[in-house]
């Protein structure tokens, strides 16, 4: 795998942070962030093993299935390298034809299928092999159970209105920033979905080059610990560093650094960090499903979430 050549410019010398590729990626449509099957391992290594016994696991944007192992999808490889162990049910993956094939596949849309007997790919006719196409929508509902996917970023808004009400369960890698974003808040505010384990900040473009930009997992399965709740640094208003607390011109608390006021009954700002990191599992609830833009002497400041205390 080759690494970003020395010469090119850091983010940091560009101005630029991981969280503005994913944004810029998605502006311009560019999907090409392939995920790292150590990152797949790393975060799918933490759920109960017990939680993929008979299962059968959808990838429904994992187009790469090949006898070259550097050209399979990660998440294919893992469950396919992970199969007997998991004691897996079925792996349904499916391959988009819509753009123009990187891994050198051909633009058919296909299925790919792998249960305890046999491996095979199917080439329906005129299947795209996109995540709403009637026949994957079929295998979501009428097959699935565990859907897992890092899900094209242009295309991720549409992608959550489909697998989240879907009723299945799902594990899937996604902008790191959503929580603060309209179209995903809901999500979050109903406890719909919530943050899997780790960040994800590097990827591979179609070249295996390493490439950075900020995601996340997100998940609606239970989690049996959060190492990151150590992160949340919730104590009595009065003891948080005044730098990383101020009013804003609306009166309204912004707590930074992913200090908590314990104490405070009103509703207050945080940045996407703390929620990340478990503050909604920690008596605390988001207030409104529209990010908050505080305006601190009349300068805008960045996106937060309007959250409030709800429990001791
Ligand atoms: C961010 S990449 C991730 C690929 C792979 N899941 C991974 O993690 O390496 C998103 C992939 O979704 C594919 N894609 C784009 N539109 C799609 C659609 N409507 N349905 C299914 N897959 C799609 C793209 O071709 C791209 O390969």
């Amino acid at each position: 795998m080759k690494i970003n050549q020395k010469t090119k410019p850091t983010l940091q010398e560009r101005g630029l942070t991981t969280k503005d590729i994913l944004q810029k990626a998605q502006r311009a449509k560019n999907d090409e962030f392939y995920t790292r099957i150590e990152d797949v391992e790393k975060e799918f290594s933490m759920y109960e093993p017990s939680l993929w016994k008979d299962k059968t696991v959808f990838c429904n944007c994992d187009d790469a299935v090949d006898e070259d192992t550097r050209r399979t999808s990660a998440f294919t490889l893992y469950f396919m390298q992970n199969f007997q162990k998991l004691e897996l049910k079925k792996l349904i993956c499916t391959h988009y034809s819509g753009t123009i094939d990187l891994f050198q596949q051909g633009t058919k849309g296909y299925i790919f299928i792998k249960d305890r007997f046999q491996e095979m790919k199917d080439y329906p006719p005129n299947y795209t092999g996109s995540f709403d196409h009637p026949l994957s929508l079929e295998i979501l509902t009428e097959e699935a159970d565990i859907v897992c996917t890092n899900p094209p970023f242009s295309k991720a808004i549409d992608y959550w209105k489909t697998i989240v009400p879907s009723g299945k369960l799902f594990l899937i890698l996604s902008n790191i920033a959503l929580v603060l974003t309209t179209s995903y808040l809901h999500y979050f505010k109903n406890r719909k979905v919530w943050a899997g384990y780790h960040r994800v900040d590097h990827y591979l473009n179609p070249k295996k080059e390493l490439v950075d930009a900020a995601g996340h997992w997100y998940t609606n399965i239970p989690l049996t610990e959060r190492p990151k709740y150590q992160h949340l640094k919730i104590i009595p208003l009065e003891q948080i560093p005044s730098i990383y607390k101020k009013i804003d011109d609306r009166h309204v608390l912004l707590v930074d650094h992913c200090y908590i006021p314990s104490d405070y009954e009103e509703p207050f700002a945080v940045s996407v960090r703390p929620i990340l990191n478990g503050l909604l599992e920690k008596g605390y609830a988001i207030l409104r499903e529209k990010e908050y833009y505080p305006y601190v002497k009349r300068k805008k400041c960045f996106a937060r979430v309007l959250v409030h205390k709800i429990g001791n």
